[in-house]
């Protein structure tokens, strides 16, 4: 079985007080985890990575950004670059996730541009990508699926797309804090992710597709992980709203 990879997606939300607090439960907790094959990441806002990476030395916890500039550097006011985030302690950093694409109009040709950039410094993009609600009930969501992985990612070279993980969060699951937001089903997720990577599979050849770590995100949570994380394509899970409290998250980990 391949190592699983829960990564906490904490958005807009925490104080310096609060990471602590969550490191100080967590660290406890997660003591019980140390022989679990999995990778555990947390994604920050920007002003907290360097707190968290320290908060987290001595843990196999990995620290993460939840996006940057795909630019190296320069009169960018309000950018973060790659390479600051990597001075700063990031390992990985999220690149194309729903928010952005909806809130700041980040298009599958920007993400292709912050993909390389990340690569480029030696970090872990996380690619996000998935259809809307209207695209879904349209009939539309393994069109709109392939192009956001043919534009966004599959003009990678096969050794630099073997670095990517892969999340597919169907906007439409996304729990926007929600805790009583519905995931999509383990079925459906499951389908949705054999097509994914039967596309990798057409694309790079049945190793790379194999090897290939794809995420499932979308309220998530202690109650639908293990069935989510049983599904055979599943490689681990992106949670937002659930990730936010130790507990909620350990659970998630020990499903
Ligand atoms: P959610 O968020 O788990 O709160 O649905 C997931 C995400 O947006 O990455």
């Amino acid at each position: 079985m391949k190592t699983q990879i829960i990564a906490a997606n904490w958005k807009m939300n925490k104080t310096r007080k609060e990471c602590k607090e969550f490191a100080d439960e967590f660290k406890v907790k997660s003591l019980k985890l140390k022989d679990k094959d999995l990778k555990v990441i947390i994604l920050s806002a920007f002003p907290y990575i360097h707190l968290l990476k320290r908060l987290f030395k001595d843990f196999p916890v990995s620290i993460g950004a939840q996006d940057c500039s795909f630019e190296e550097k320069g009169a960018f006011t309000g950018e973060v670059s790659a390479s600051m985030l990597k001075d700063v302690g990031a390992r990985y950093v999220l690149v194309g996730h729903s928010e952005r694409r909806e809130f700041h109009q980040e298009t599958d040709e920007i993400c292709a541009k912050k993909v390389k950039k990340v690569l480029e410094h030696g970090l872990i993009p996380i690619y996000c990508f998935g259809e809307t609600l209207i695209q879904r009930g349209k009939g539309k969501s393994e069109e709109v699926v392939k192009r956001q992985l043919e534009t966004g990612i599959f003009r990678l070279e096969a050794e630099d797309f073997q670095k990517v993980i892969l999340a597919y969060e169907p906007v439409w699951a996304i729990s926007k804090g929600d805790p009583k937001h519905k995931s999509a089903s383990p079925e459906d997720a499951q389908n949705m992710h054999k097509y994914i990577r039967n596309l990798v599979k057409d694309k790079y050849g049945e190793d790379v597709a194999g090897g290939i770590p794809i995420i499932y995100g979308g309220s998530m949570k202690p109650e639908n992980a293990k069935d989510l994380l049983g599904q055979k394509d599943i490689d681990g899970g992106l949670v937002g709203g659930a990730s936010l409290e130790a507990e909620s998250f350990y659970k998630i980990l020990t499903a």
